[in-house]
């Protein structure tokens, strides 16, 4: 005989687990199923181990998506402030490291503790949630509810909660188990891509691989997002957390533009002219910038006279230059070093209240598994904490 519960979650993950805690606190028995020995392992090593929990910034612009209206519900009834009183409920000590950041003091356990002690209070308003780990889920089928087999067991469930991530480190055993399943249920897929990714050059650009380690302010843009943050050189190519963040929004074959000069105008060199005409280009950017990246560049603007005796024509070209440096990416490192995935659940399959799927009722997708994708330094988690609280409602 079958084990009955409201609603099975397929991954105690992020949003798994809070997904479960919102909805055994509202009387319900769930059941969640982890395919890992233990729950939230994503949880565990982000944040270089502090989990950076959420941006008090976060808003629908921060995200990602076919549909940049979908996210807008959900994110509006479950905040950044709300979860950042959660944490202080439980007298987890935090931190805001930059742009709106917020960390642990100590570390991301804090954190995966806290979501099961929100999982056990659930008997305390009626419900119950139960985690089962190790659970490899083989089959799952529609019936009057859903029934979920394992190498373990047979689980039966009114709904059935997809939250299973995305692919990203699938040496953490991440895959795309939650497409395959949206796909049998016949729900659409938006192309998944590596995001939050480094990026790798080739062809002239593998000059730019001499100077890994070297790193430097800019702002990296990509399509439509611009972000000024730190660019480091690897030896593959580009990463830093502006590339990080510009990598969401690339696609093979489009160019990343850097700004190196943020701090400068478009005239910088005439201006520099006027003032040091003694001065090159080089001595000049040495200036401003890390020694071997200002060499690295000026040996490609190729201004070779004293900028005294150069053109203005020419200084005003390498200015403009330096502040839209064009890259042309041959790709990226994929998602063995992808911090998250864009694309995913289709939004169009989903209530962005609820997060049911519109076509079949009782199915629910939240988290990473959905085309709703954040900006890195706490955004992700911000998403998964609202989805999972928007379907936890639901249920
Ligand atoms: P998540 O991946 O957390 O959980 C999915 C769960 O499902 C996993 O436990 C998995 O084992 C399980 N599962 C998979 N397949 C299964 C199956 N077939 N059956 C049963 N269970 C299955 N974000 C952020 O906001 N701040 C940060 O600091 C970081 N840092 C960070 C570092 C690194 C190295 C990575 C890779 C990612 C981050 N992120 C992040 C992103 C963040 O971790 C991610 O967006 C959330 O964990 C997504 O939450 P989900 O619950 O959707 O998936």
């Amino acid at each position: 005989m079958p084990d009955n519960f409201d609603a099975i979650i397929l991954g105690a993950g992020a949003a798994g687990l809070m997904c479960a805690a919102r909805a055994g606190q509202r009387g319900k028995r769930m059941l969640v199923l982890e395919k890992a020995d233990s729950p939230g392992k994503k949880i565990l090593i982000s944040g270089g181990g502090r989990c950076n929990f959420t941006n008090i910034g976060a808003g629908p612009a921060n995200y990602l998506s076919a549909n940049p209206h979908f996210a807008k519900s959900a994110l509006a009834r479950y905040t950044a402030r709300d979860f950042l009183e959660l944490v202080e409920s439980y007298d987890i000590a935090w931190h805001e490291k930059t742009l709106g950041q917020l960390f642990c003091d100590g570390s991301a356990k804090q954190i995966v503790a806290m979501l099961l002690a929100e999982c056990d209070k659930a008997s305390v308003f009626g419900g119950e949630v139960v985690v089962r780990c190790n659970e490899d889920v083989r089959t799952v089928e529609r019936d009057n509810g859903f029934t979920v087999t394992t190498d373990r067991g047979t689980y039966q469930g009114a709904s059935l909660v997809i939250a299973t991530g995305g692919p990203s480190i699938p040496k953490m055993g991440a895959t795309g188990f939650a497409y395959d399943l949206a796909r049998k249920f016949g729900l659409k897929i938006v192309e998944p891509r590596p995001a939050l990714v480094p990026l790798t050059l080739g062809g002239e650009e593998v000059l730019f691989r001499e100077i890994s380690g070297v790193s430097a302010p800019v702002v990296a843009s990509a399509g439509k997002g611009r972000f000024p943050e730190a660019a480091l050189f690897t030896h593959r190519g580009l990463s830093g957390p502006a590339i990080l963040q510009a990598s969401s929004y690339w696609k093979p074959g489009d160019p990343i533009l850097i700004d190196f000069l943020p701090e400068r105008g478009a005239e910088w060199l005439l201006e520099r002219k006027q003032e040091t005409p003694r001065a090159t280009v080089r001595s000049a950017l040495r200036e401003e910038l890390p020694d071997r990246l200002a060499d690295i560049l000026a040996e490609k603007l190729s201004v070779e006279s004293e900028l005294g005796n150069a053109s203005d024509k020419a200084l005003r070209i390498a200015s403009e230059r330096l502040k839209r440096w064009e890259f042309r990416p041959n790709g990226t490192e994929g998602f063995a070093k992808a911090e998250v995935t864009v694309g995913g659940i289709s939004t169009t399959e989903l209530s962005s209240k609820t997060l049911e799927a519109k076509q079949v009722p009782g199915l629910y997708a939240i988290g990473e598994a959905v085309d709703v994708t954040g900006w890195l330094g706490g955004y992700n988690f911000q998403w998964a904490w609202a989805s999972g609280v928007a379907a936890g409602e639901a249920l």
